[in-house]
């Protein structure tokens, strides 16, 4: 049997301690979980669909593979960055996002659309040496090691040397940890369309006993910094007041109703967590579809913003121009790329970048930020008006009615009652479909 069931004095206890799961045959791990979770045929079979991917893939992507968890994939329409159209690819569940991108951006559109700009694509990789007694006297000895370093390193990736990128500095830092000193070498390398963690990390781990040797310290971690402060894309948008206005407020209202919230986020952690949530809605969306790391960019993201200045600080900022004007603007952390890693063999991800017409990663990089700008922009204008409910509920309320198991015209019908009374719920949804269905017979 494949699964690991053992009899406790009656009922089976189901045990996860499964050793050699991915030496299993698909077939194995199927049985395995459905036995474990006492899954039906149909749901096993569910998980098991791979989509636009052959299993022979995504069993070569991660481990232990029993199938897929596919998303939604979205169109978010009206982008226009430095001049060019884009149509941006959004894989997200979550209901309003693309039309909400999509709306911002239509406005954004009326004045030029976005502009934007980025640093380099540099990476850090931190180096930790612990266990010097003389720690500034180690780092002005690696500091003196500079190209032999740069050269090592180099040697790793000949590939990234060849298109123009590879290690180009270090710097050294002295930390007070609460384990005493530590010598922080960081290498800083310019990965060009990689997003780079690959590179980063063998050129770090191939310094690291040179730094050992010269020291006599100790080197422990040898990793990429997701707090990419020398990877930063920017964009600015102009949102014209005589758009934001609504049925019952003028747009100046709405202008001022946005610089209250974004006051709000800046001055309060506990609200500019959701304001960055906001944005990050936007930009997961992008970089999931374009098969990038977006636990990276979550992580580049959230640290940028409580590195930045002194605490936790909104991602975008808004102001107002001398016409009264909305403009927004955004900086963040993007280590996004186009070679290697999913980009490069997810077939969706594939298409979705060509899709998206983007000729490096640093484009990539600038239309996410303006994604996550629009974003921001959409949620702020919703929230600073009619709030966020209103344009939620009607998606929520087509899946609620799909949920209680409503079809065809169905679905319209209960949507259009529930979102009326304002009372999007299952079991008003359960309700409202009997009493359809009653007056049918
Ligand atoms: C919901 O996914 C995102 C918002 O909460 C963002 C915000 O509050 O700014 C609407």
């Amino acid at each position: 049997m494949a699964t690991k069931l053992s009899s406790a004095g009656g009922a089976p206890v189901k045990r996860s301690d499964i050793s050699g799961f991915y030496k299993k045959s698909p077939d194995e791990r199927w049985q395995t979980i459905r036995e474990f979770g006492e899954l039906e045929p149909a749901e096993v079979d569910t998980i098991r669909n791979t989509g636009a991917l052959r299993f022979e893939q995504v069993d070569r992507m991660i481990e232990n593979v029993v199938g897929t968890m596919p998303l939604p994939l979205g169109i978010a329409v009206n982008f226009q960055v430095n001049g060019k159209d884009y149509l941006i690819p959004m894989a997200i569940e979550e209901p309003s996002v693309v039309a909400a991108a999509s709306n911002a951006a239509r406005i954004a559109r009326e004045h030029g659309g976005f502009t934007t700009s980025s640093t380099g694509p540099i990476m850090l990789g931190q180096i930790q040496l612990v266990g010097i007694p003389d720690p500034n006297g180690a780092r002005i000895t690696i500091l003196s090691h500079r190209d032999e370093i740069l050269s090592i390193a180099n040697e790793k990736d000949p590939m990234l040397v060849k298109v123009g990128g590879g290690a180009r500095d270090i710097e050294v830092r002295v930390l007070d940890s609460k384990r005493g000193p530590m010598v922080i070498t960081h290498l800083v390398v310019d990965c060009r369309d990689a997003m780079g963690a690959n590179a980063v990390n063998t050129m770090a781990e191939a310094v690291a006993p040179h730094l050992e040797k010269w020291t006599g310290g100790r080197v422990y971690l040898r990793i990429i910094s997701n707090l990419a402060v020398r990877r930063l894309a920017r964009s600015r948008a102009v949102f014209g007041k005589e758009s934001l206005k609504t049925d019952t407020l003028p747009g100046e209202e709405v202008v001022e109703g946005i610089l209250e919230a974004y006051a709000f986020a800046e001055a309060d952690p506990f609200r500019c967590a959701t304001h960055n949530k906001g944005v990050m809605n936007g930009i997961d969306a992008v970089v999931v579809a374009t098969g990038n790391d977006w636990r990276a960019i979550e992580a580049g993201a959230h640290s940028y913003a409580a590195w930045k200045s002194n605490g936790y600080r909104s991602l975008t900022a808004w102001e107002k121009d001398a016409s009264g004007n909305l403009v927004g603007t955004i900086e963040l952390p993007m280590a996004v790329g186009l070679v290697g890693g999913a980009t490069a063999v997810h077939p969706t991800a594939k298409a979705n970048v060509k899709l998206l017409g983007v000729k490096s990663a640093q484009e990539l990089g600038e239309v996410i930020a303006s994604v996550g700008l629009a974003q921001n922009f959409a949620a702020l204008r919703a929230l600073a008006t009619e709030g966020i409910q209103r344009g939620h509920m009607s998606l929520h309320a087509r899946n609620i009615a799909a949920t209680v198991g409503a079809v065809g015209d169905e679905v319209d019908r209960v949507v259009e009652v529930l979102v009326k009374e304002r009372k999007v719920r299952m079991d008003r949804a359960k309700e409202v479909l009997t009493d359809l269905r009653a007056k049918k017979h």
